[in-house]
């Protein structure tokens, strides 16, 4: 018999309630799942209701002013709840912590707990801390933290898809960007640990991972590189869809592409930001890359992959933006034709080169505009890329029920586009070649095959 230690000593959480709410990008998505498993260890029950919980975390994300403020709104609303729960624990985690500790313990926010990307570890005992009404804070980054061999709970339930953590931190310093700020230095994963995830995922039934990191083309430990580690993951089985996220242009090697094209189940979709098209821009942005560089990665791409998705990010209206520089962005946009994008206003970010050396000129009514005009382009290109697909057939990983409409079911092509279908027979996790019959500008519909 196997004894479990936590039964040797009483557990600190021993049943109190955890609700925890993430902001931000899939990363975070992520270390909630990470937190989640931590918690549990020491006697927590994660619950869906924030009215039942003892303890309420908020992972946050500093990425845009935006971001931050939809989550000091949040705060603002939750001083009730305390008012009304004496003894209830409010935490902030994620990328808000390290830049903002002060403020948030300041009385007025009413935070109990500060806790920063790699400090997870410790939460329990900062939890204590304030269940015995202190502060508990922790905002110290590390170096080696990866939360290498700890089992994230899935909080997302479909039971097909999983994100899989490979690396964290950034060391790109693009010079509008906080992140390596709030999550420090770039550091991999353990690959055995990832793989080993990855390999007990497939075995729970899950039929799909998405390898996660800031830059994941720069992993690296011991001899293994990224191709390889997303061989030995794609191994695991022929059945196991395997994605990732986010490639930086200037890392985007032929080996990778060689890699994703001699494996049919490496998805078909490649998110490769831009930011912007001009080469002048690219540079103010430290991008370390061209116009052209982008081009050729893209050229490479469909040279490899001639039916692999490309998608995008876009910041409008950078420190000193041109006319003619946002016109190199919507003419690289048709270029590439890109199938997704995901396009943002420039948000001056506290701490990033940019706001220390380059001004944020660009009047709001401007930027707003030329974040418009982007936007208009990327609905003309997604509808046309979804058209195309219309009579052309797909291999679908079905996710779930469609939320429209129960006899349906609802999946995604290897291109990570969603396809609506009948249900017929199938099954949430089979894979049934559809072919596309219609579609709107983010839906594709069809009709399975078999
Ligand atoms: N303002 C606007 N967008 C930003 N991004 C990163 N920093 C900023 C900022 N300060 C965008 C980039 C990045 C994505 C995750 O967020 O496009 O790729
Ligand atoms: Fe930010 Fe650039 Fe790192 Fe992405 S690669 S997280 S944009 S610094």
């Amino acid at each position: 018999m196997t004894v479990n230690v936590n039964t040797l000593r009483p557990l600190a959480g021993s049943g109190r309630k955890l609700y925890i709410e993430t902001y931000g990008c899939q990363m975070n998505v992520g270390d909630t799942e990470i937190v989640v498993s931590l918690m549990q260890r020491e006697g927590y029950v994660y619950t869906e209701r924030m009215e039942d919980a003892d303890v309420i975390l908020i992972n946050t994300c500093s990425i845009r002013d935006n971001a931050e403020q939809r989550i000091w709104g949040r705060l603002a609303e939750l001083k009730g709840l305390r008012r009304r729960r004496p003894g209830l624990v409010v935490g902030i985690l994620g990328c808000m912590a390290e830049r903002l500790r002060e403020k948030l313990l300041d009385g007025a926010t009413g935070v109990d707990v500060v806790a920063g990307p790699d400090a997870y570890r410790d939460l329990p005992r900062l939890v204590r801390e304030a269940e015995a009404g202190g502060k508990g804070v922790n905002v110290l980054l590390s170096t080696e933290e990866t939360y290498a061999e700890i089992a994230p709970v899935r909080l997302d339930r479909n039971g097909v898809s999983a994100f899989v953590a490979i690396m964290r931190g950034c060391n790109n310093y693009c010079s509008y960007c906080v992140v390596p700020y709030t999550r420090g230095r770039e550091r991999s994963r353990d690959a055995s640990t990832i793989v080993a995830e990855a390999q007990s995922l497939f075995d729970n039934g899950y039929r799909e991972v998405t390898l996660l990191g800031q830059n994941v083309n720069s992993y690296r430990t011991g001899d293994v590189d990224f191709p390889e580690l997303l061989r030995r993951v794609a191994s695991v089985s022929p059945l196991l869809r395997v994605r990732f996220a986010t490639s930086h242009p200037k890392d985007m090697s032929d080996r990778l592409l060689e890699t994703m094209a001699s494996m049919p189940n490496i998805c078909r979709s490649i998110h490769l930001p831009a930011q912007s098209g001009a080469t002048t821009m690219l540079e103010r942005m430290n991008r370390k890359y061209t116009r052209e560089w982008y081009l050729g990665r893209i050229a490479a791409i469909r040279r490899y992959m001639p039916d692999c998705s490309i998608t995008t990010d876009l910041i409008a209206g950078f420190s000193g933006e041109t006319e003619e520089e946002h016109r190199e962005t919507l003419s690289l946009m048709r270029e590439v034709g890109y199938d997704f994008a995901y396009m943002f206003k420039y948000s001056e970010r506290p701490g990033t080169y940019a706001q220390r050396h380059l001004p944020d000129d660009v009047p709001d009514d401007v930027k707003s505009r030329r974040l418009q005009e982007i936007i208009a382009l990327q609905n003309e290109l997604g509808l046309a890329s979804y058209r195309r697909d219309v009579g052309r057939e797909f291999e679908v990983l079905v996710e779930g029920e469609s939320k429209r409409d129960a006899n349906q079911l609802s999946g995604r092509t290897s291109q990570n586009k969603v396809v609506v279908f009948d249900r017929g027979e199938h099954r949430v996790g089979d894979y049934v070649r559809v072919r596309i019959t219609g579609c709107t500008a983010a839906t594709l519909f069809g009709e399975a095959l078999e």
